[in-house]
């Protein structure tokens, strides 16, 4: 078998279609549009191109972005001014402080200062208190990417056994709660699945993971997840994006557990476009939530 790939850029084109008709909308009702600050910390190539990706989507769905570059021997307290200051300023919907942070700030003492309804990492908290309650106002991106690309392509979840490599606060924890949720705002089929979370200190991970209907990965490990590892039949998204001398790897062992599977996310083109994608569904949600038009849960 030859798993049908699951084309994270496609979905993404179609979910910036719909956010743009909903961000003229909004912007139309109010007179404002929405903004997004994004805040970058010293020199991380790849945080630099995470951010410049964000800055583009923004663009072709009507939203502002807003830049705000720092030092890499920037102190938390210089942070903390400029996202109280980004709390402040009324013309500003959504924060995103681009991690990994350099390692004189304390994150946590940064990330837990962003209002949390201007929260559009969803890391604040505050909003994973009401994810893990089943009412967020925000949904984390990663995850939300997660499931919309399986919702695109009518995989239903619910009632199966699903596997998470990974129990990071971005992805594996919160994944975890939307997928054993009990209902979830993209209808029954994605929601009530049977969950396990693995590590790297799990004792033979094979045996788990040869149990999964749907095996996500989010190790961080290039090419962690290999053939012999995946139940025939089963669905595997793969959250990993690697840098490697052979170029952008994922977390999965593409070519072979594709002969395996029956659906794949590639990796580029996979989660990854999703992921700036719900970022963008979030910044409107913060607009909306500071307007209160049209707020309804996410
Ligand atoms: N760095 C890697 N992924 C993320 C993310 O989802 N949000 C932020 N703020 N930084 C990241």
């Amino acid at each position: 078998m030859t798993a049908t790939l699951l084309d994270g850029r496609a979905t993404a084109q179609q979910i910036q279609t719909e956010i743009k008709d909903k961000v003229a909308a909004f912007t139309d009702a109010t007179g404002t549009t929405p903004t997004l600050a994004a805040v970058l910390v010293g020199e991380d190539p790849a945080s630099a191109v995470y951010v410049r990706n964000k800055e583009r989507a923004c663009r072709k769905v009507g939203i502002n972005s807003q830049l705000h570059r720092l030092n890499s021997d920037t102190t938390t307290s210089q942070l903390v001014d400029l996202v109280q200051q980004l709390n402040e300023d009324p013309a500003v919907s959504g924060i995103l402080v681009q991690l990994p942070l350099p390692g004189q700030i304390d994150d946590l003492q940064v990330l837990d200062l962003i209002d949390p309804i201007k929260d559009v990492d969803a890391f604040h908290p505050t909003n994973v208190g009401l994810l893990s309650q089943g009412r967020p106002q925000f949904l984390p991106c990663t995850p939300h990417g997660v499931l919309q690309v399986l919702h695109r392509y009518d995989i239903s979840i619910s009632g199966k056994t699903s596997v998470i490599i990974g129990r990071s606060d971005i992805v594996g924890k919160p994944l975890a709660m939307l997928m054993g949720a009990k209902d979830s705002h993209l209808g029954p089929d994605l929601c009530n699945s049977t969950v396990t979370v693995c590590h790297s200190r799990t004792p033979d991970l094979p045996s788990i993971t040869k149990q999964a209907d749907v095996l996500v990965a989010a190790i961080g490990r290039p090419k962690y997840v290999t053939a012999d590892m995946v139940k025939p039949g089963a669905v595997v998204v793969d959250v990993g994006i690697n840098r490697t001398d052979d170029g952008l790897v994922g977390d999965v062992d593409f070519e072979p557990v594709r002969e395996v599977a029956s659906h794949i996310t590639p990796v580029p083109g996979g989660v990854g476009p999703l992921t700036v994608t719900m970022l963008l569904e979030n910044t409107l949600t913060a607009a909306r939530l500071q307007k209160q038009v049209g707020v309804a849960s996410p």
